[in-house]
């Protein structure tokens, strides 16, 4: 029987995917947990950690999943097979497929307290409590209610699957390109209201004076692993995103711009909040509850708190929204090459799935909170088997398969199409980048997951 070939879709424009792309990597990861470890962490001294991270591996993996997707125009599963028959490297992709599952699980329970918020601000609610306990307790009751907490986890992941199901480019593409702009504009603004309140210098000193008593072996992995969920690294979503790029794109440069816009929203994520937090004297280190508990006492102590708060989670909602279509792609991207599913069903039957395992997640907060597996909750624990290891082993495997199985004579010609400038022009780029993927990341990866694990 001929198979009937069908035509792979791909992004309108480089703009398109740069967009798409930013929107998968900025999501709660910015806005919600960044500025929280950040204050559980030291602050400027995690930052910086952080940021070294981001540029000495973040970077070179992002390239490096890219690159994959590019040449081999498949989902993570498909991309592997293509370039090796070992059935090890294979398992790697489908490790990054159950990734994608297992984040996305948690991930649009958060997202569903989120657009829950906008509901709660628009109706004025946390004006009827202006101290952090009172905000609190609101917050674990609507938690601990079991329609609130599953009802908006569901009505996030449909609207999450209203896009995936639109395709490619009509659906993800043009909605990043109206949201992404939004999200940017309302963070701005954010942060100005933040910086031109009384009292919000300690804040910014908060964010800029190290306090390196507070770093400790662990703040190293947490902050390596939050370079890699915030770049949505390690489970194949900028591969799967980078296989509907055409060849004549610049993998460098759209990279760079990726991981410029990723790290500026978080900076200003922690701007905007921490100088609103110092300003009416709350406490930074809440940990997850920051956004949920001491925003709302911050919004009613600040003037035009009414809007900003409607405004805020309404951005939160957007950042998870472009993210969590990632990861839904994904999965949608392995049934459509390899399976030859239809997209509408794939998106379907896959949204039904995930909403079956968000279910756990969305009750550990109320009927199973008392379910622990390894001392976790299936909330914490999801968070943390993808966050802490199963995205930093992704993207050490996936730099040792680009430099030592694949390798850089075959990787190099294909990075060069759309990047003859950067060759010709900066070969010190291309030796730099191929050093970090050979060496630096395998071997900073690895020590930092022997150390997690108390081996080191
Ligand atoms: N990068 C996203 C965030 O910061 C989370 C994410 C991780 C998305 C992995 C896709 C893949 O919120």
């Amino acid at each position: 029987m001929a198979e009937i070939k069908k035509v792979r879709e791909k992004w309108g424009s480089k703009l398109g995917f740069i967009l798409a792309a930013a929107g998968s990597a900025i999501g709660l990861g910015n806005i919600w947990k960044f500025p929280y470890i950040a204050g559980e962490n030291g602050g400027a001294a995690f930052i910086f950690i952080y940021l070294i991270c981001i540029v000495i591996i973040g970077l070179p993996v992002l390239i490096a999943e890219v690159l994959l997707g590019r040449t081999t125009q498949r989902n993570p599963v498909g991309a592997f097979k293509k370039l090796s028959d070992s059935k090890f490297w294979i398992g790697v992709g489908s490790l990054g497929v159950i990734a994608g599952f297992l984040i996305l699980s948690y991930y649009i329970v958060i997202a569903g307290w989120s657009l829950g918020y906008i509901f709660e601000a628009f109706n004025g609610s946390f004006f009827e409590f202006n101290q952090s306990n009172t905000s609190a307790a609101h917050f674990n009751d609507l938690i601990q209610n079991v329609t609130w907490n599953v009802g908006f986890t569901i009505a996030f992941l449909l609207i999450t699957m209203i896009f995936v199901y639109s395709g490619v480019q009509k659906g993800i593409e043009r909605g990043s390109k109206i949201l992404m702009p939004i999200l940017l504009l309302l963070l701005v603004i954010s942060a100005v209201k933040g910086i031109s309140l009384p009292g919000s210098e300690k804040g910014i000193s908060f964010l800029l004076e190290p306090n390196w008593s507070l770093v400790t072996p662990s703040s190293i992995l947490v902050a390596l692993g939050h370079a890699f969920f915030t770049l949505s690294l390690g489970m194949g979503a900028m591969l799967t995103y980078g296989s509907y790029l055409g060849k004549e794109n610049n993998i460098f440069s759209a990279s760079t711009q990726i991981v410029f816009l990723d790290t500026i929203i978080a900076l200003l994520a922690g701007l905007a909040i921490f100088t609103s937090v110092f300003a009416t004297q709350q406490d930074p280190s809440a940990g997850p509850g920051l956004i949920f508990h001491t925003l709302p006492v911050v919004f009613t102590k600040m003037p035009g708190g009414y809007i900003f708060s409607i405004l805020f989670f309404f951005l939160l909602t957007i950042a998870a929204l472009t993210s969590a279509i990632s990861l839904l792609e994904v999965v949608v991207s392995y049934f459509v090459d390899e399976k030859g599913w239809r997209r509408h069903s794939a998106v379907i039957v896959f949204g039904g799935v995930t909403f079956l395992i968000a279910i756990p997640s969305a009750l550990s907060f109320n009927v199973l909170s008392d379910f622990h597996i390894f001392g976790l909750n299936f909330f914490d624990l999801a968070d943390y088997l993808t966050s802490n290891i199963m995205l930093p082993l992704g993207g050490m495997l996936i730099s040792i398969f680009v430099a030592w199985i694949w390798g850089f004579d075959k990787a190099l010609v294909e990075l060069k199409q759309g990047a003859e400038n950067v060759f010709s022009n900066y070969p010190f780029v291309i030796s730099a980048w191929k050093i970090f993927v050979k060496y630096f990341a395998p071997v900073l990866i690895f020590l930092v997951l022997l150390n997690s694990l108390g081996v080191l």
